[in-house]
């Protein structure tokens, strides 16, 4: 059994060794999903021999990073946190790949493979965190920052987990690796493979992927399998698969993925100099995503790296939004949906990680909001108007947080923070067919405020079609730039049909 870490069952609280774990990342008894536990995490319980002494830094005069708990067996060492922080910061110099990696950087606290000089590496992670001082206004929201896990390697926070997860494939020897994606976790498992010389397989729905991400797929030489089904499907049919074939399973389900994935939360309590947010703001899709970020920040809260922890709301399209429905009923069954909407990363009726994320939700205080398809392309071109844009899926943070604001939930002097998670690029068709005006039916504009419509219109910039002449240009330019001037900011207020 490997010492370094265990796999406990969410659901039914059963421990096993990482050796034992099905291919489905299914418990046999109840079905549920694991998590990976150390000796040093909350609620750990007894720890098998050598728990603590593989990939734990040892506690010496010479490396600080580690103390002996006061409160679990005289055996286990809590790692420190004075010492882990000046690590990570120390690593921030090196010219070592494991540590440019802004995963990696932080692998005490994932302790998950046994040669951490081995890992593959895009140098992922160390993402911006960029100051949204017009969004802010928008929301009612005094000071507003967005953590844009776009600008990882390949445009999405996917790349946080893939490095940890497939760095644990090629340990246990896989030679195939496959995931069910709405596009960007296909893209991001179909570079990292490539990395590592597997071979990769990506289930996707058909019809229902940007561009940028099904193209990124190929480019990277996964096999591409578009299937006649929503992503749902893709899952179901692939979990079925990988019982038959030895192929690891890169999904969310894939616990790995989550300890990779709750890194950011580490990186943006560095950059915010470990004092905590009031609030962070995260899409909901499968919610792998807002169970790994709370993941990590309940862990650095229990280690004594930060006093307290942010609320972590989720929020859903309110045409894919089984976790928002399941707050809202008085039974608290969960019912899947057959979701809809164009924000297609997040697309997902049945999502697999319900009861970590909404465990995340309930621990740190935090809400399950929905918004309509026309908040999302709102949202979106506001984020875009900040000059950093993102991925629709994002967008329903900015969009989410105006209604939290709106509800008395955040207040205007609370800090927020949101996790943007794909970049602009990801879909540009959705950012065109906006801008000219044809994204949004008839119905949805209707359904806006007259300050939406009106925000819309002073944000949306169809392209101008001119004859190649001077004096036409000119012309055009003029009475352009004077209805900038007039209405004084960047904005051109238009027709909003
Ligand atoms: N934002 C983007 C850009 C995404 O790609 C996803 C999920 C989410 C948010 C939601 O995150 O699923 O962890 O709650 N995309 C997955 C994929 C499902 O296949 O690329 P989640």
């Amino acid at each position: 059994m490997s010492a370094s870490h265990q796999l406990r069952c969410t659901n039914c609280g059963v421990k096993i060794a990482t050796e034992a774990v099905r291919s489905d990342f299914r418990c046999p008894e109840c079905n549920g999903l694991y998590e990976v536990i150390y000796p040093w995490s909350p609620g750990a319980g007894p720890w098998s021999a050598g728990a603590g002494k593989a990939n734990v830094p040892a506690s010496s005069a010479a490396n600080p990073s580690t103390r002996p708990s006061s409160h679990t067996s005289s055996e286990v060492r809590l790692p420190n946190p004075g010492g882990m922080r000046h690590l990570w910061q120390e690593r921030r110099t090196s010219t070592m790949a494991v540590d440019q990696s802004g995963v990696w950087r932080f692998r005490e606290l994932l302790p998950i493979v046994r040669d951490v000089d081995r890992v593959v590496t895009l140098r992922e992670g160390n993402t911006p965190l960029y100051e949204m001082p017009r969004s802010a206004e928008l929301a009612g929201v005094d000071w507003l920052l967005a953590k844009h896990q776009g600008m990882n390697p390949t445009g999405s926070f996917k790349d946080t987990g893939m490095t940890a997860a497939l760095s644990v494939a090629v340990e246990r020897g896989f030679q195939w690796v496959a995931c069910a994606s709405t596009g960007n976790t296909s893209a991001s498992m179909a570079a990292y493979a490539a990395r590592a010389g597997l071979r990769s397989i990506v289930f996707i729905p058909e019809g229902k992927i940007a561009w940028g991400k099904l193209s990124q797929a190929m480019d990277y030489g996964a096999l591409t399998v578009q299937l006649k089904t929503d992503f749902d499907g893709c899952l179901k049919l692939l979990t079925k698969l990988v019982r038959r074939f030895p192929i690891y399973l890169l999904n969310s389900v894939n616990p790995y993925r989550l300890e990779g994935q709750k890194t950011p939360a580490m990186e943006l309590l560095e950059q915010m100099e470990w004092q905590a947010p009031e609030h962070l703001v995260v899409p909901g899709g499968n919610l792998g995503n807002s169970s790994a970020l709370g993941k990590g920040l309940l862990e650095m809260k229990h280690l004594g790296l930060v006093q307290r922890v942010p609320k972590v709301s989720v929020i859903q399209a309110e045409g894919a939004n089984p976790l928002y429905r399941w707050f809202g009923d008085a039974n608290r069954e969960m019912k899947p949906v057959k979701a809809e909407t164009r924000a297609t990363a997040i697309r997902i009726g049945n999502p697999a990680s319900w009861k970590k994320a909404s465990r995340v939700i309930e621990e740190t205080g935090g809400w399950c909001e929905q918004v309509s398809e026309q908040e999302i392309a709102l949202a979106k071109a506001e984020i875009g108007a900040e000059g950093m844009g993102c991925e629709p899926a994002s967008a329903v943070t900015l969009a989410g947080l105006k209604k939290l604001v709106a509800a008395g939930r955040v207040t205007r002097e609370e800090r927020v923070v949101l996790v943007l998670t794909g970049h602009a690029l990801k879909d540009p068709q959705y950012t065109i067919d906006y801008h000219r005006g044809e994204l949004l039916t008839p119905a949805e504009i209707a359904g806006a405020t007259e300050l939406e419509r009106a925000r819309h219109a002073a944000l949306r910039k169809p392209p101008l079609v001119l004859e190649a002449d001077e004096a036409v240009v000119l012309r055009a330019l003029e009475a352009r730039m004077a209805v900038a001037d007039k209405a004084g900011t960047q904005a051109t207020p238009g027709s909003f049909k």
